[in-house]
């Protein structure tokens, strides 16, 4: 019987970066690189909407070329995969574009605002064949990886119970990014997405989940979620007005582990009064060893980070929304 076999293809000599815009991220991730020297690979290209920002951007981190638009950089024939860094209304588009113009991307979370534009979003990859992840960093720092091993080895025994927060103090300012609509702000999307996606790694998807919260000028500035999995609740919270815990305390029927804060990027953990877990720091730069990873094998998505997981976190992050009363423009 004839077989047919898929030859995709897999990157080899240097892997060539572009980084599509030029924030906080952005410069986050061009320092984690620039530190660590991140295997066989360097950031070749910036695209910015300002020729002044990408050539700022591209001197401060020694990068060849500046381009004066994202459309530009998906054009730059000597970029192999592009970190879109933009803000999360523009996620859907720039990806698209770079998937079109046969970049591999790595997308920052939330990946898009809902489900659906997701979906189209792995559809472009899919047609272009190309690597596509959310940039969902948490999931491949150590103290996180190293904790959700634990609970998955049985450590604690069975999960009962999950508290996860990460609420912070944002200034009340409506032109700031998480305050704005029009930005995509809110803080289900920005930072409740860590709970969630930790909830997630844990215990997999939940049965059922009721949300609660508060929205002014359109954007939920808290949200609370209780989660219910056969056997386990939580309550995974997150906010924009006050700084709260920060920590992830995961009880389980013969222990308690607690992610120390900020829990997305801890660097230890401990159970019950254990000795103090403490691993190597939190950087941006582990989740582009994956990436690499992916790409020198010809994956099209990380089984550590799938798409499947990115897309159903976004249908319950839809829901919430809906619960809670916050539609984005579209
Ligand atoms: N992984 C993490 O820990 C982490 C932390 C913070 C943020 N994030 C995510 O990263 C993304 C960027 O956040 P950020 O903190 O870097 O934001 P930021 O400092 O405000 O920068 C956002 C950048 O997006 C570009 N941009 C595109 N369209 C824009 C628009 N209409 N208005 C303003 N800027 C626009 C701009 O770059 P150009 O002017 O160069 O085009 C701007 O510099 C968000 O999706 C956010 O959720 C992730």
């Amino acid at each position: 019987m004839p077989r047919t076999i898929r030859v995709v293809e897999a990157l080899v000599g240097p892997i060539r970066w572009g980084v599509a815009a030029t924030g906080r991220i952005a410069r986050a991730f061009a320092n984690a690189f620039g530190a660590v020297g991140v295997d066989d690979a360097s950031i070749v290209a910036v695209g910015s909407r300002s020729r002044a920002a990408a050539d700022a951007f591209a001197a401060d981190h020694g990068i060849a070329r500046a381009h004066a638009s994202y459309a530009e950089l998906a054009a730059d024939p000597d970029v192999d995969v592009v970190y879109v860094a933009s803000l999360q209304p523009s996620h859907m588009h720039d990806a698209i574009m770079m998937l079109e113009a046969g970049k591999h991307v790595l997308v920052e979370k939330p990946f898009t605002l809902s489900a659906a534009t997701a979906d189209r979003v792995f559809a472009a990859a899919r047609a272009n064949d190309r690597f596509a992840m959310e940039a969902m960093w948490m999931r491949f720092n150590p103290a996180p990886v190293e904790a959700v091993r634990r609970v998955h080895n049985g450590e604690i025994g069975l999960v009962e119970r999950m508290e996860i927060d990460f609420t912070i103090s944002v200034a009340d300012d409506p032109e700031h990014r998480l305050r704005s609509l029009e930005k995509g702000g809110g803080s289900l999307l920005d930072l409740g997405i860590y709970p969630l996606t930790l909830a997630w790694w844990i215990a997999g998807p939940p049965t059922s989940w009721t949300a609660t919260g508060t929205v002014a000028g359109g954007v939920d500035t808290t949200c609370v979620i209780d989660a219910e999995w056969d056997g386990i609740t939580a309550r995974l919270s997150c906010g924009l007005d006050e700084d709260g815990p920060l920590s992830a305390v995961i009880q389980g029927r013969d222990g308690v582990l607690e992610l120390h804060a900020p829990f997305h990027a801890a660097t230890s953990f401990a159970i019950d009064d254990g000795p103090i877990q403490r691993l190597a720091p939190a950087s941006l730069h582990h989740q582009v060893h994956e990436v690499h990873r992916c790409l020198r094998a010809g994956a099209r998505e990380s089984p550590r980070n799938p798409w499947a997981t990115t897309r159903a976190i976004l249908s319950v992050c839809d829901d919430v929304l809906a619960q809670l009363g916050v539609t984005y423009p579209t």
